[in-house]
């Protein structure tokens, strides 16, 4: 049985239809990455699931139990299973490595003053950080700032962490560093990894299945070796990176002239 299920679900923003019938299932601890072109529906994906957009229609289900369309006081429990790596994945300027990573667990948990600081580094040790809970996040590099915010997502010990886009603007060295990461947690930690990224390096090197988004379908689902045997036209382009930028980015563009 599918840890995760996506079935028949739409979506749209006014007239721009960005699922017009998704079917997905994600399973118990494999690393799964989302693929697509800019503007597809990569993060809207990960935002329904955690539940902060809804479903027009259709059914996300979690652990057999059907998510979509519940109550924020229903969903609060679901979510504490889920952590994300938010796209623009930010801390708090304000607050200290240590604090940011506590943020969660002050937030919502009832821990004890020694259990969060032993949380915190425990997390930080996970994302190769020991030792810096007193820096400030305007003294981390990229890469840095990135496992400090995949330190938060672990410390609230979710079953299931959504990456979106955790390799982009770093260099690659990071990426790297953060796509080992990705894999390492989940055989360390048993979790379940969506990972949305548009880095086919990344997604080849680190999945156990890749699904691709095209026009408001999951046009492929499979291996990575199954990937690069595809013979679909959208896929080898996708691939190849010879895709055709979305509507969005056309407009962009002309605008800029
Ligand atoms: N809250 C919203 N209100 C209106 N439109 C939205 C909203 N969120 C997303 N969209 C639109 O839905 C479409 C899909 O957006 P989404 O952010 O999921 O794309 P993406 O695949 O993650 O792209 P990228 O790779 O650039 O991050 C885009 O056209 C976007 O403009
Ligand atoms: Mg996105």
């Amino acid at each position: 049985m599918a840890l995760i299920e996506f079935h028949g679900v739409q979506k749209a923003f006014g007239s721009k239809v960005v699922y017009r019938d998704l079917n997905l299932d994600i399973h118990e601890r494999e690393v799964i990455t989302i693929i697509g072109g800019s503007g597809q529906g990569k993060s809207v994906m990960l935002k329904m699931l955690i539940g902060l957009l809804d479903v027009d229609a259709g059914t996300i289900s979690f652990d057999g139990q059907k998510i979509s369309g519940m109550t924020e006081q229903e969903y609060a429990p679901v979510r504490r299973r889920m952590a994300m790596l938010f796209q623009a994945g930010a801390l708090f300027d304000s607050l200290n490595t240590k604090e940011n990573v506590a943020y969660g667990l002050r937030e919502q948990m009832d821990m004890t003053e020694r259990e969060i600081s032993e949380r915190v580094r425990e997390s930080l040790e996970y994302v190769g950080l020991p030792g810096t809970e007193e820096t400030w996040p305007n003294d981390l590099s990229g890469g840095m700032k990135k496992r400090v915010a995949l330190a938060r997502a672990l410390a609230m010990r979710p079953e299931v962490l959504l990456y979106d886009e955790p390799t982009t603007g770093l260099d690659p060295v990071n990426v790297t560093r953060i796509a080992d990461l990705i894999q390492h947690l989940n055989d360390k930690l048993d979790v379940t990894s969506v990972v949305v990224t548009h880095d086919m390096d990344t997604a080849l090197a680190i999945s156990d299945r890749i699904a691709m988004i095209h026009d408001g379908y999951v046009i492929f689902s499979g291996t990575p070796d199954e990937l690069r045997a595809s013979e679909d036209p959208r896929v080898r382009d996708f691939i190849e990176g010879n895709a055709p930028v979305d509507e969005d980015t056309e407009t962009l563009l002309r605008s800029a002239g």
